[in-house]
């Protein structure tokens, strides 16, 4: 990687041509012991994975499909915080790479070109004792695919940067902004708490303050979120004023 300014985040690098899924080569390197900030890229997955059990498109040399290992001194009920963490991370590196770009975050963590998703994060941690033992932070980011790279329906909500923006994207340049802006951020979580984030995130977000449909598992709720709670749940007003947070959801229609 180029001129790499982090102190940690991608010292211990893993290239793969193909591979099933980064995640789950990280997961290995993670149960041996692996250090902080060690990363998996690879130039295709197989069976790249998405949140909610869906898969996730990642043909070759044309996105960047990584996993980054975390091992945060945190309580395991504090991980959604680093979802938000790690969208907000990604928003500015791609809004440095390509300022024309106007990046949304839609909650808690898919980042959004007028309305369509250009990347999305998928956490997994693994746990012992109630306790957190590390997290692996997927990030997948449509640099330049092409149009035939999607299938029709996925069209309809997906867009690469280089369709977005006209340019093709150094992968590269955009893999160390991603990691440089990530571990800035990581520190300012770790020394300062949830709430410098917090705001960095509402300030990014696109799902606040419009009537909005979330799929929880427990049933669809409508109602207009406000903004964040402090463990980073979204905090929504319902139809008939009352409040309520919500931890577990998709984002669906909004406006
Ligand atoms: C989502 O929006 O549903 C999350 C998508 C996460 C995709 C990335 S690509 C690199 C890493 N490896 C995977 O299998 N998934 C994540």
């Amino acid at each position: 990687l180029p001129k790499l300014r982090t102190s940690s985040f991608g010292r211990r690098l893993t290239l793969l041509d193909v591979v099933d899924s980064t995640q789950n080569e990280l997961r290995l390197l993670a149960e041996r012991g692996a250090e902080e900030g060690t990363l998996v890229i690879a130039e295709q997955q197989t069976s790249g994975r998405g949140r909610m059990g869906r898969s996730w498109v990642s043909p070759a040399g044309k996105g960047i499909w990584m996993s980054l290992l975390l091992r945060p001194p945190v309580p395991l009920p504090l991980t959604p915080q680093l979802t938000l963490l790690a969208a907000v991370a990604l928003s500015r590196a791609i809004s440095q790479q390509l300022p024309a770009l106007e990046i949304g975050i839609k909650w808690p963590n898919d980042l959004l070109v007028d309305g369509k998703k250009i990347s999305g994060i998928l956490l997994e941690s693994a746990a012992e004792d109630e306790r957190l033992n590390y997290i692996i932070v997927g990030m997948g980011i449509s640099a330049n695919l092409e149009a035939e790279d999607y299938s029709e329906e996925l069209l309809s909500k997906a867009i690469s940067l280089k369709m977005a923006s006209g340019q093709t994207v150094d992968r590269s340049a955009l893999i160390a902004a991603v990691l440089e802006q990530f571990e800035q951020l990581y520190k300012l979580y770790l020394e300062q708490g949830f709430a410098p984030i917090r705001t960095l995130w509402e300030a990014r977000s696109v799902t606040l303050g419009k009537r909005t449909e979330l799929y929880t598992p427990q049933g669809t709720v409508v109602g207009v979120p406000l903004g964040l709670d402090d463990m980073g749940g979204l905090r929504i007003e319902l139809p008939d004023g009352s409040a309520r947070t919500i931890y577990s959801a998709e984002v669906g229609a909004s406006g």
